[in-house]
């Protein structure tokens, strides 16, 4: 089971989400399924519209692999060097910013920290 917690200045407030280990599918479609405001805009790994910053909560169970499509990205966006890449795949440290459209949720706990779109009302709680 992952417990994927959003966190956002457009949410009222934390918001923790669990999810099958055996149903795995990309940040980006949870946060979607579950009506979290995670921008995005190709859904392909190509507009950096979903970058997210992660926080890992336990180490044994982290997802390290970054697509080539956000190597590229991040790259773009000076958030990470090719040689930051190269030193965090090889002390299998997990990156610090994904792109919600491609980083696939494994069986983790991880806290999602992103802005959101800045000019819609925060969403009220249900
Ligand atoms: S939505 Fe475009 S990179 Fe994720």
């Amino acid at each position: 089971m992952a417990n994927v917690t959003f966190s956002s200045p457009s949410l009222p407030h934390d918001e923790t989400v669990s999810t099958a280990a055996r149903d795995p599918g990309t940040l980006l479609a949870l946060a979607k399924s579950h009506k979290i405001p995670i921008p995005f805009d190709c859904q392909d790994g190509e507009c950096a519209s979903c970058l997210v910053e992660i926080e890992v909560l336990d180490f044994s169970t982290q997802s390290f692999a970054l697509t080539d499509k956000e190597k590229e990205i991040l790259k773009q966006l000076g958030k990470k060097t090719k040689t930051d890449i190269k030193i965090a795949e090889a002390r299998n440290i997990a990156p610090h910013f994904r792109l919600a459209c491609q980083y696939v949720i494994h069986d983790e706990d991880i806290v999602v920290k992103f802005v959101g779109d800045e000019t819609l009302p925060v969403r009220k709680r249900k």
